[in-house]
């Protein structure tokens, strides 16, 4: 495998374009795009059975299995234990067999994610090991390996392992969900035929946003600290975006579940710290709206990551307002990733930093 930029200035952003690419190999391992159903190889863990699922990871990876805890609970009524590995080994939390353990993990080397795994195989429940790297010691060591096929990822800030990660997770809840009789066939197809539709829409979001992002990394450089607000599935989104921004541009910034802006980070808000509300028109956007008019009302500036419905309905004036198109709620998580990555990107390649190797950061951290 050979691994260069090709005609990118780093590889963060050759792998954020390559993503509608490697979205399409993750799809095509677990789902049938064609016929629109869940394949035999997302099935390797006997999902029926289960009374609840744990999942564990660092960084990124713990990210997505957040995302992923929203998916087993609604699309297979599986109860999700998640936790950061570094705290999850520690808790002496009470496991049975009767429960299934995921690990998340682009090197598949991390250390307090490998520990965690093997805690939980001691306690005897049943491995799956969701990995970019199949050779690696937790794939190894997992009952069943869930490959993401994203390809070599060089920079430190995950991006296509991330929604890769995502592509999986989401192809395994619907699994689960077809396995437990939550989910009948034709809710199956309709969902993995939204699924079927990630490579096409991210590669024309990501060339869309492309050069709004860019120059509106021009004045999120300015400021020295950015909230992140979202709701569901946009809530571990809100927390991505905040470690990408702060990783790779060492601005500080914070992620917050919407809700709980009036518990905290209210008292913060000024002109000096702009609030990135991520909020597609779904279930939650009224709620998010209202936090919005919070932020607002205490002369907040507001960057509004949503879709054309989501726009359509909210007539707060912003710093900015980022676009995409309508999408369905199982796909959004992936597309509303790219606003977030390229954010953060061009951020940082404004600010001079390395964006490949961010200072004090390792790709792969194989101590405790
Ligand atoms: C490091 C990397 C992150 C990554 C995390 C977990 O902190 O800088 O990008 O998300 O480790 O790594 P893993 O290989 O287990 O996904």
């Amino acid at each position: 495998y050979l691994v260069d930029k090709g005609n990118h200035r780093h590889f963060m952003e050759k792998e954020i374009y390559e993503q509608p690419e490697v979205m399409s190999h993750a799809l095509s391992h677990y789902v049938d795009l064609a016929d629109h159903v869940v394949k035999a190889e997302a099935m390797a863990i006997d999902f029926k059975p289960l009374r609840g699922l744990a999942i564990s990871a660092c960084g990124t990876a713990f990210l997505a299995g957040l995302i992923g805890k929203y998916w087993f609970e609604r699309y297979a009524r599986l109860p999700v234990e998640i936790d950061v590995a570094s705290e999850f080994r520690y808790r002496e939390m009470p496991l049975s067999p009767d429960q299934a353990a995921l690990f998340i993990s682009q090197s598949g080397e991390t250390a307090d994610t490998l520990a965690s795994l093997r805690y939980c195989k001691d306690a005897g429940l049943k491995i799956g090991a969701i990995v970019n790297a199949r050779e690696s010691t937790i794939a190894r060591e997992a009952d069943a390996v869930f490959p993401i096929l994203a390809g070599p990822e060089i920079g430190v800030a995950s991006t296509k392992a991330f929604t890769c990660q995502l592509a999986v997770l989401a192809s395994l809840a619907i699994a689960a969900g077809k396995a437990r009789g939550v989910i009948n066939d034709e809710e199956e197809k309709e969902l993995v035929r939204h699924l079927a539709e990630l490579p096409r829409i991210m590669s024309h979001v990501v060339n869309l946003i492309q050069p709004q992002m860019e120059s509106l990394s021009r004045d999120l450089s300015k400021f020295k600290d950015v909230l992140y607000l979202g709701r569901g599935t946009s809530y571990p989104l809100a927390l991505e975006g905040a470690l990408k921004l702060k990783e790779i541009s060492y601005i500080h910034a914070e992620g917050y579940a919407a809700g709980e802006l009036k518990h905290g980070p209210i008292a913060l808000i000024d002109e000096n710290m702009p609030v990135i509300v991520i909020a597609p028109y779904d279930r939650f956007f009224e709620k998010t709206v209202s936090n919005m008019q919070e932020v607002a009302a205490r002369g907040g500036r507001i960057i509004f990551v949503t879709d054309a419905k989501g726009a359509a309905a909210s007539k707060l004036e912003t710093m900015a307002t980022i676009v995409l198109p309508d999408v369905a709620e199982i796909i959004a998580p992936m597309v509303f990733s790219l606003p977030i990555q390229l954010l953060a990107y061009h951020t940082a390649v404004f600010m001079g930093t390395d964006v490949d190797q961010p200072r004090n950061l390792a790709k792969s951290v194989t101590v405790e």
